[in-house]
């Protein structure tokens, strides 16, 4: 029987600078579906690819932009698991600790960690379609999403054009900023946990193949096998809620008993 938690904590040994790539696997345990379950409810008939991407929104606006808002309503009610809320105190065990996500929930922000790169935008971003002016998000906390899911965007204080979410869509560039720090941050790593993604995403994918290009030892958490799991130094076939807290518990233990 493998001890998954000292094999982790084993490859890590040592580590300085660590990186946590997340993705929608990370808030399953805290009731946000991962990006390909099946969308539930009335968005049951969409496809997440038909929704995501900017000709959808400019073909039927108030259907996209009412899955978002019920996407953001539904991450603001969303409670981070046990997982989320261990790794600010790993920020006090190593040099530096970056969490970079694919997730657009903000709870890695909600928990207080303390260097988070959100690599596909966030949903309590809003900003105008064509001028790009930022709308605040805290003007729609009381919009109610309809049985129909349909919700008339608001239109930018500057230009009159609708408002969008503040996410990565289909066929749009990871922002440059937040692909040069999560891409910086798995160059200087010299260890890397890579939770709850299929890895099937990029540039994001990419992150956990410079790190083992660098001969950095990768840990995969998934319930699943994915495209990483046969590459990855540890295939750690566990949900996030389960094996994070377990490991923060060794890696703080191993740190006192230095
Ligand atoms: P996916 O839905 O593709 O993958 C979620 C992964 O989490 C799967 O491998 C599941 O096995 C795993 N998983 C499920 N429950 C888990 C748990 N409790 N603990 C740990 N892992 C669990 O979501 P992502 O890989 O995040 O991009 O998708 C990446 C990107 O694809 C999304 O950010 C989105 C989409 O295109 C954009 O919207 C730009």
């Amino acid at each position: 029987m493998i001890d998954w938690v000292e094999e982790t904590a084993q490859a890590l040994e040592g580590a300085r600078r660590v990186v946590v790539l997340t993705g929608a696997g990370m808030s399953q345990d805290s009731g946000i579906p991962t990006f390909r379950d099946a969308l539930t409810g009335l968005w049951a008939r969409y496809n997440p690819e038909d929704l995501a991407t900017e000709s959808a929104f400019r073909r039927n606006p108030a259907i996209v932009f009412g899955w978002y808002l019920w996407r953001w309503q539904l991450a603001r009610r969303a409670k981070p698991h046990a997982g989320y809320w261990v790794l600010p105190s790993l920020d006090r065990v190593y040099e530096e600790l970056v969490i970079a996500t694919q997730n657009v929930d903000g709870l890695h922000r909600r928990v207080g960690s303390r260097t988070v790169v959100e690599l596909h935008g966030s949903l309590d971003s809003f900003r105008c379609l064509d001028c790009a002016h930022p709308y605040d998000a805290r003007r729609l906390a009381r919009v109610r999403v309809p049985e129909d899911g349909a919700v008339e965007p608001p239109l930018c204080d500057e230009c009159k054009s609708p408002i969008r979410p503040g996410i990565v869509w289909f066929g749009e560039p990871v922002p440059t900023d937040a692909l040069a720090r999560g891409c910086q941050a798995a160059e200087m790593c010299d260890g890397m946990l890579v939770v709850g993604t299929s890895a099937l995403v990029y540039p994001a994918a990419d992150l956990p193949t410079v790190a083992l290009a660098a001969g950095v030892p990768v840990i995969e958490i998934n319930p699943d096998r994915t495209a990483l799991s046969s590459r990855a130094t540890v295939s750690w076939r566990e949900r996030a809620k389960v094996a994070l807290p377990a490991l923060a518990q060794r890696i703080r233990s191993g740190v006192s008993a230095r």
